[in-house]
């Protein structure tokens, strides 16, 4: 057995699911991690299941090589990255940057590309070097997320079910292009094009958007939907339109109702309380590695300091 549990202190219960669910090295002599998963891969796969969100703290992750190898003993086909609105590095085959904005901006809370066509299923964060201060990765299940919502808002909730929701988000202005805000591309380079005909139709087809608005700042702002938040994968409900944005400037990201009609501002005030009710901030150790079930969990990134660097790898 080249596990044993661990137990985290900021970890929640969900029901009687621990979340998530930690691993330790049964002994010093098994510190290699991908041959543990190799030995126990389909208990492993099974605690994710359950879980959500797998911590595999204590083994021996120094390099990328070695993320690299605990990726493949789980034996999920590679996910294939296309190019986004935010900048990522490839690091070798499969690992990639996590995110390489400024670690002291706060990234909100969202499924790993939940608005694309083709979703990953799974994704791997690895700790390479943790932030000095904050610089936490934060999970929430995204099931406990749609529940509550139910409970506090259950008219809304009966008619964004009904009509949908119709999100849009904001890409990089002129300004921030090339800088280190979240979104620092132009939609010209995202969509490969500077011809706005052609952008909306690239939009369409590869990123699953309705249209698109220009402006003369050089920002775009691509629309989603009308569309249902709440998605059912593999039995569990998850909320994958991230009705905040990505950052925390509330300007980046519109919502309406699929009907045209406005959306309540409170909604998203209760909705940003339950995230933050419901998360658990991972404080990381070198060499952390966080496996998270992208169906059921949303994560974000709490703002650090430098030189904090993770590492992601997301499978199909
Ligand atoms: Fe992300």
């Amino acid at each position: 057995m080249g596990f044993t549990e661990g137990s985290l202190a900021e970890a929640k219960l969900i029901g009687d699911d621990v979340f998530p669910k930690t691993f330790l090295p049964a002994a010093v002599s098994e510190r290699n991690l991908a041959k543990s998963v190799l030995a126990e891969r389909e208990s492993l796969v099974a605690a994710l299941r359950r879980h959500r969100a797998l911590l595999f703290r204590g083994f021996d992750v120094i390099s990328v090589d070695d993320f690299e190898r605990v990726v493949e003993a789980f034996e999920w086909d590679a996910f294939q990255v296309i190019s986004g609105t935010t900048t990522r590095s490839k690091l070798s085959e499969r690992i990639y940057t996590a995110n390489e904005a400024s670690v002291d901006l706060f990234i909100n809370f969202h499924h790993e590309m939940s608005l694309r066509p083709t979703v990953p299923s799974k994704i791997f964060f690895c700790c390479s070097e943790p932030s000095p201060e904050g610089g936490e990765t934060s999970i929430v299940a995204s099931d406990v997320i749609v529940e509550k919502m139910e409970e506090r808002l259950p008219e809304f909730m009966a008619k964004v079910a009904d009509v949908g929701i119709i999100h849009g988000n904001k890409t990089a202005t002129n300004a921030e292009v090339g800088t280190q805000a979240i979104f620092n591309k132009s939609w010209m380079s995202y969509l490969g094009t500077d011809d706005e005909a052609e952008a909306v139709k690239r939009a369409k087809e590869n990123f699953s958007c309705s249209t698109v608005h220009f402006f003369s700042d050089g920002s775009a702002e691509l629309i989603f939907g009308p569309s249902n938040p709440v998605v059912e994968r593999e039995g569990k409900r998850a909320w994958i339109i991230p009705i905040l944005g990505y950052t925390d400037n509330i300007n980046m990201a519109s919502n309406k109702f699929g009907d045209g009609s406005a959306f309540p501002l409170e909604v998203l005030g209760i909705y940003e309380q339950l995230l933050e009710e419901n998360c658990v901030d991972i404080k990381w150790q070198k060499g952390d590695i966080l496996l998270l079930d992208n169906f059921a969990v949303q994560h974000a990134r709490r703002p650090g300091k430098p030189p904090r660097r993770v590492l992601a790898c997301m499978c199909k």
